[in-house]
């Protein structure tokens, strides 16, 4: 028996990085994954037995279409991973309205549209089985990251936007959790144009450490299948996170 078995899962941001990881994971564990991303991931599907759907999560035309196909062919939704993120590289000083913009856009306005959809796809579900929300936010969402505003703000945001939902739908009655997932710095595609940008990141965020490592994607995945299965039923509105201490630990004592 897998931990996943029976569960369908959608992953946005799949094609690559912390998302490919989950989306493999998911399926290891017996999950029917729908993997989605704004570029072509259909690599991933193909490697996992994942349906690719090609999809921008600011669009709420593309979510409709989206659980319209899960509602057809999957009949139910598990899982949702919010995972799909972008960075805006630009402090305060030189912040462009339409980067921050299009920030606020994927990072927060798609996981508020892929929330209310799940919600109802998941309200539906046979037996009121009801189901999980994880939103994806870095390690460091409780500290200010001075070289990126946008990023910062709306990874704060969608904190507050876990909590508001964890509470009204446990208020609600509704057998569905909502949680953060906050890696510590990851090697991945985003990371490393944080990196280019900013080479003096990759020394300190080792520094911060107390393991001395960035976290990889598959440790990431792991807390994600924590997460995703019925071992996390009571958990709700809660920040977990997996970077080998790096956000509880004094960078300097
Ligand atoms: N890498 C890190 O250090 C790190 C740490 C903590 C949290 N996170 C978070 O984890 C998530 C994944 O990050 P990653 O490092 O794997 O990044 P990544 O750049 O490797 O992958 C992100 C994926 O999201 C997709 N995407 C971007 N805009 C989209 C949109 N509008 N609609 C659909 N898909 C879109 C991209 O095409 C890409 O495949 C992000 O939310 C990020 O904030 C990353």
């Amino acid at each position: 028996m897998t931990r996943l078995s029976g569960k369908v899962a959608i992953v946005t941001g799949a094609a690559s990085g912390i998302g490919e990881a989950i989306v493999r994971r998911f399926a290891d564990e017996g999950a029917r994954v729908i993997a989605t991303d704004i570029v072509d991931g259909s690599a991933v599907a193909a490697d996992t037995g994942a349906e690719f759907l090609q999809h921008d999560v600011a669009n709420g035309g593309d979510w409709k279409r989206l659980m319209d196909r899960v509602a057809e062919h999957y009949g139910r939704l598990d899982v949702l991973v919010n995972n799909a993120g972008i960075v805006s590289g630009q402090s305060i000083e030189n912040t462009q309205l339409e980067n921050w913009n299009r920030v606020f856009a994927v990072n927060v306005t798609g996981v508020m549209l892929g929330t209310r959809f799940a919600i109802e796809q998941m309200r539906a579900n046979p037996e009121r089985t009801g189901g999980s929300i994880i939103n994806l936010a870095p390690a460091t969402s409780f500290l200010g990251f001075g070289d990126d505003a946008a990023y910062t703000a709306s990874k704060h945001a969608l904190v507050g936007l876990t909590r508001s939902t964890a509470a009204h739908a446990a208020q609600e009655g509704w057998d569905i959790r909502i949680n953060s997932l906050h890696p510590g710095p990851t090697d991945t595609a985003l990371f490393r144009r944080q990196v280019e940008a900013h080479p003096e990141i990759l020394d300190a965020f080792r520094a911060m450490s107390p393991r001395g490592r960035l976290t990889r994607p598959d440790e990431v995945a792991g807390l994600a299948l924590h997460l995703a299965s019925d071992d996390s039923v009571f958990s709700t509105g809660a920040q977990f996170t997996v970077d080998g201490g790096l956000s509880s630990t004094h960078p300097s004592l």
